[in-house]
């Protein structure tokens, strides 16, 4: 039997993953806070590898490469370890591993954030071997569970453009189960790279034990579930394990790393509960505004986009129009969409332009700073769009760097949208899009906010930039260009928020998140459907980062007919904003707006910085309900909508949640739109346990009827 070396304790305040050293390195343990590790590893618990490699016994191995000598194997054996407490609430351990006969070197990296009960988890990969070796399976982390658990349920996010992040819950079975991805610019159509596993039984929002993962990685990427009878550490024995392995995908992706050359993998979030997902998605958006979204800490604006209102047909007078109508509604930040530039190959349409990120003189002779002018001018500031990472065939980009898009030498390029994706993994073109982001930036310094827009995915996938050998090597160095266009961006334009577009819902993830304030949830506005799409979102990403739109009504996506009170009580959950012409409203809409603008103002706070705790799901249910609380419990807001008009229907007792039992709370009906309120107790005083425990009747009584309501101390 393997003797055990060391015990390494990586813990959250109540989250504990044990790992133990012995000539290999072990995890032991993964859940619940416990005080005395070592006697979990003294009592010979079952210990899986914490991070395995593929050459010894292990077929199911987490990292897979080959050396140079065509040598497929690698053992990796313990060679140190160490802890650094970064500040009062992380610390980082290491654990270096070595390749047993050569000179191949592995760190596991953990980053534990106490308070909110996260690990993050990555590795790096070097060698002095004479030569390159090959990563064939490089990823970020595994994360494995024993017999300890006779069920695992996995929760996940699916969907396609316009149906995004649809909750979908299943029992795993013997064998594997994989979430992947392969669009190469997109992250998060098809699946979302996240997940929450429930442990033994499938977990409610309140209880049951939990587990979530997401990573960072803004790519293509893979996340497996394999089920499988492992080798246990301690008495050699067959039992059933499953494994988590989570990274980048592999799928034509080898890698060569060079002798020397340091390869470090994206970062993989796992944060545990043992009170339900509705507690582990309040601790991954605790983590998420504090950590891992940019300006966590900071209030997002009410905006109004130009898409649909406008699409590509404006001139100056239409968008000074919207400007007039949102300063109207006391809105906030005015944002140009797509339409805006070209000159030799205007951007009328999708058809061209793209690439040449010039101001269109024929549409707006005044040029952008005009009118970042004319929005501080009606106390508006101003945003703008782009999709720097595309090119129209149809543009002067294209005529004089055909070279500069992904393609195969010897095939037809495949257009989609009628446009190609820029080689990103080439320098001389991650220049070219920094600059062309940049001088718009640098030309009107009053632009406050880019909407950053990506409208395909890969095709025919091969970089005139990299060597014939190297040209698996493009999923890997795209994103990695992309994140360092990014960064320098970030680095030189601080006070420019971005928001992740992808077509709406197409990049939604912690890496892009690090780099942006918020993402289009979806090019979907229809307000029923958002339901869906921002409630399964809401599992994993927090609100404030979650772009809501008011558009207009008939929907132009689905054709649906809903008032407009119910558009502004399912954006007002989110990061409110608005995607209308103003001036096709009525006078009478206008002042509803109004007065919506000014309560989001007020409740702002606690949406965007309060705990979210579901209370009806939409799904199954002819109903949905959900509320926000601040993190002293002094202030709340909870949103119900009816969703499915049935007679009979039971109308939903709101049983609020979260509340501090003792405290009084002011409730106060918001958004009304004809007076009427939806609850007896409007404008009463309750306890926090009344509403918690004997909650509020609704009285939603038709389809699309919603209501929501403000708590305040009292
Ligand atoms: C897709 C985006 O999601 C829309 O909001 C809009 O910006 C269009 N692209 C513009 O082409």
């Amino acid at each position: 039997m393997e003797k055990i070396k060391h015990v390494i304790e990586i813990s959250t305040d109540s989250s504990s993953m044990i790992l133990a050293a012995g000539e290999q390195v072990y995890q032991c343990y993964y859940g619940k806070k416990i005080a005395t590790p070592s006697q979990i590893v003294d009592g010979y618990t079952e210990m899986v590898p914490a991070y395995s490699a593929f050459g010894g016994d292990d077929s199911t191995a987490a990292l897979r490469l080959t050396h140079a000598n065509g040598d497929l194997s690698t053992e990796l054996v313990y060679v140190r370890h160490a802890a650094e407490r970064m500040d009062a609430n992380i610390t980082e351990t290491t654990v270096e591993l070595k390749d047993r006969c050569y000179p191949v070197y592995v760190t596991l990296h953990y980053r534990a954030y106490a308070a909110e009960d996260v690990i993050e988890k990555w590795i790096s990969v070097r060698h002095t071997e004479a030569e390159a070796i090959t990563l064939n399976e490089f990823p970020s982390a595994e994360l494995s569970f024993s017999s300890l658990h006779n069920h695992y349920y996995l929760t996940t996010l699916n969907g396609l453009w316009e149906r995004e992040h649809n909750l979908s819950e299943e029992q795993l079975q013997i064998g594997k189960k994989v979430l992947d991805n392969r669009y190469g610019t997109w992250s998060s159509f098809g699946s979302n790279p996240s997940f929450m596993l429930s442990l033994n039984e499938p977990a409610t929002e309140d209880a049951g034990q939990v587990i979530a993962g997401a990573l960072a990685w803004s790519g293509a990427w893979k996340i497996s579930f394999d089920y499988h009878l492992g080798k246990l550490f301690h008495d050699n024995k067959e039992r059933r394990v499953l494994s988590v392995v989570a990274g980048i995908n592999d799928f034509a992706a080898d890698y060569k790393l060079d002798p020397g050359q340091l390869f470090t993998t994206p970062t993989f979030m796992q944060s545990y509960s043992g009170n339900g997902k509705g507690e582990l998605s309040r601790k991954i958006h605790r983590w998420a505004r504090k950590y891992s979204l940019r300006d966590g800490d900071k209030e997002r604006p009410i905006l109004l986009n130009s898409w649909e209102g406008a699409y590509f047909t404006f001139g100056e007078e239409t968008l000074l129009s919207m400007m007039d109508g949102l300063n109207k509604m006391d809105g906030e930040m005015f944002v140009l969409d797509d339409g805006w530039f070209g000159n030799k190959h205007p951007r009328n349409n999708a058809a061209a332009g793209l690439g040449d990120w010039q101001v269109n003189n024929k549409k707006l002779p005044n040029g952008i700073t005009a009118l970042c002018d004319a929005a501080e001018a009606r106390n508006l500031k101003f945003g703008i769009w782009v999709e720097p990472e595309m090119v129209n065939p149809a543009s002067e980009l294209y005529e004089n760097h055909p070279e500069w898009v992904i393609h195969q030498p010897n095939r037809e390029k495949i257009l989609y949208r009628n446009q190609l994706v820029l080689d990103l993994s080439n320098p001389e073109v991650q220049d070219f899009v920094y600059d062309s982001v940049a001088s718009i930036l640098v030309d009107s310094p009053k632009i406050a906010y880019v909407k950053w827009d990506c409208n395909r995915s890969f095709t025919n996938i091969g970089s005139s930039y990299l060597p014939a050998d190297r040209q698996s090597h493009l999923w890997v160095d795209y994103t990695n260009g992309l994140y360092r266009i990014y960064d320098r961006l970030v680095e030189n334009f601080p006070n420019v928020m971005i928001q992740a577009c992808a077509s709406g819902g197409g990049r939604i993830d912690y890496g892009i998140l690090k780099r942006t304030q918020e993402f289009w949830t979806s090019d979907n506005t229809d307000a029923l459907q958002r339901i869906f799409i921002q409630w399964g979102t809401g599992y994993i990403y927090p609100a404030i980062a979650m772009a809501a739109h008011v558009s207009a009504c008939p929907n132009h996506q689905t054709g649906r007919v809903v008032p407009l009170k119910f558009r502004f009580d399912v954006a007002m959950s989110g990061r409110l904003g608005l995607e209308l012409a103003p001036k096709e409203m009525s006078d009478d809409e206008l002042a509803f707006v109004k007065a919506a603008v000014a309560d989001y103002k007020r409740i702002r706070p606690t949406v965007q910085f309060g705990d979210l705790y579901r209370l009806i799901s939409p799904y199954g249910s002819n109903f949905a309900a959900l509320s926000y609380v601040s993190e002293d419990k002094t202030k709340a807001v909870a949103y119900a909508y009816a969703i499915n008009h049935m007679l009979g229907n039971l109308l939903p007792q709101l049983t609020l949640k979260g509340l501090d039992p003792q405290k009084h709370y002011l409730i106060t009906e918001i958004n009304k739109s004809n007076g009427d309120a939806h609850i007896t107790c409007d404008g009463k005083v309750l306890r926090g346990d009344i509403l918690m425990n004997h909650g509020l009747k609704v009285n939603l009584e038709s389809e699309y009827d919603s209501a929501v309501f403000e708590l305040t101390e009292a």
